[in-house]
């Protein structure tokens, strides 16, 4: 029987303390990214696979991130009477762009616990996982991809992608098996944020994962781990450890921009703007010219 249609979770209730200050009253998902915040350009990339439904998980600050999704009539009506109808567009579109839902996690308590409070709204639909500042160029979908193998397996299936030895620390990895499709993995095991030396594999753990309804059930009962947080990937690590559902893994080798991150954020803004044709043709001869002073 063909599964309900996918739903889109955007966790964006984390404290993000690296980007302190700036994340104090307003949190990192709403960092602009040149002229959207980082969670619309994840909006778009939801719609974009064909989720129409996206549900935010807000923390702190939440109204934020309520408002810029919101109509905005004072603005709007401003706009209008003085005839700017480029920029009226902009504001609009935010607010026309997806079906939004919101949800609040209460206190952070990890990412498995953001996901399972999705749980009211998502039912029993499968869904795709985005993390709200992990951005995934336009021009590399990855999503879609996903969702095809989700439909090909019927099982989870989680994004990868190789890291240098030295920052593997930072992110869930994989131990996997080959498939006979060579951007596609089995996986066999996940560990949380290991060290350099019982890291199974390079391979990442990024921010995108389509999962079954049944994770819900498996979240409810995962104690706290690394960090004292609820870890998503202890709760997949018990999917991929049973055969009868298991999980697939896509590695992705375009780019991707991790926005809560201080250096990540600033290459995201240069990459993103040298490539626009409102700002790249002045921006590229003075990054030039910068880069020669360095
Ligand atoms: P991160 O670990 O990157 O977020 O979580 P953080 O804890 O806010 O970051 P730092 O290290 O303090 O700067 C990955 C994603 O999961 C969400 C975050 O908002 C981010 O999108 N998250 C994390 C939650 O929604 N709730 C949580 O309890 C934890």
């Amino acid at each position: 029987m063909p599964h309900k249609p996918f739903k889109a979770v955007i966790p964006a209730a984390g404290l993000g303390t690296r980007f302190l200050p700036a994340t104090k009253a307003m949190p990192k998902e709403m960092l602009p990214v040149v002229d959207k915040p980082a969670i619309q350009y994840v909006v778009e990339e939801a719609v974009d696979a064909g989720i129409q439904d996206v549900l935010i998980i807000i923390g702190r600050n939440k109204n934020n991130i309520a408002n810029h999704f919101d109509s905005m009539p004072e603005l709007e009506s401003t706009l209008e009477r003085k005839g700017d109808h480029e920029r009226l567009a902009k504001v609009q579109h935010s607010s026309d762009l997806a079906d939004i839902h919101l949800v609040r996690q209460g206190e952070p308590r990890g990412l498995g616990h953001a996901v399972w409070r999705a749980k009211g709204h998502v039912g029993d639909h499968p869904m795709a996982v985005l993390l709200g500042d992990d951005l995934i160029d336009e021009r590399d979908p990855l999503l879609s991809t996903m969702l095809d193998q989700y439909d090909k397996h019927e099982a989870a299936v989680i994004a990868l992608m190789e890291v240098d030895p030295e920052h593997i620390h930072m992110y869930g990895v994989a131990s996997v098996e080959a498939t006979d499709d060579p951007d596609v993995v089995r996986v066999t095991g996940l560990v949380e944020k290991p060290n350099r030396e019982d890291a199974p594999s390079n391979l990442a753990i990024i921010g995108r994962y389509v999962l079954p309804p049944e994770v819900f059930e498996i979240l409810e009962r995962t104690e706290p781990g690394k960090g004292g947080e609820i870890q998503l990937t202890d709760a997949l690590q018990e999917l991929a450890a049973d055969p009868a559902r298991g999980v697939y893994g896509v590695i992705f080798r375009g780019r991707r921009y991790d926005t809560g991150d201080k250096l990540d954020y600033i290459k995201a803004i240069v990459q993103l703007a040298a490539d626009r044709d409102d700002l790249g043709p002045d921006l590229r001869p003075w990054f030039k010219e910068f880069a020669a002073t360095l």
